[in-house]
């Protein structure tokens, strides 16, 4: 949730350490869950074809944002993305005791739309061409 009552909050009086600076990237992270929450549920609240074109367009780049500050994580903290790994590795297990594979783009997209994807296609997609 917004918070500007203070104008100067987000203003720092000197660099932030590492640590400082891994703790503000999981801060993020989780500001950018928040976000994706809040986009969906106002996606699903309403019918405007419009609005939730807009909302959902948006909550994705959210998605993507994840991605960024994740990838940034692991860069400054590889210790911490051994945990990642070993928490994706233990549910992989799991699905793999269950007989269940991971679904992969395609499985969800359709074939045809993976096989056809380009970096062109792809900027086409994102500007609804
Ligand atoms: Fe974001």
């Amino acid at each position: 949730m917004p918070s500007f009552a203070n104008p100067f909050a987000g203003n720092v009086s000197r660099k932030i350490t590492k640590a400082e600076l891994i703790q503000a990237i999981r801060l993020d992270i989780a500001g950018e869950l928040e976000a994706i929450f809040l986009y969906d549920a106002h996606v699903l609240a309403t019918d405007d074809i419009v609005a939730k074109t807009v909302l959902s367009d948006i909550r994705d780049e959210e998605k993507a944002h994840i991605g960024e500050l994740m990838t940034l994580l692991r860069y400054l903290d590889p210790a911490e993305a051994e945990h990642f790994a070993s928490g994706e590795g233990e549910v992989k297990e799991m699905m793999a005791k269950l007989g269940i594979e991971e679904p992969s783009l395609e499985s969800v997209m359709g074939k045809s739309y993976v096989s056809g994807l380009t970096v062109g296609s792809l900027i086409k997609d994102k500007e609804g061409k």
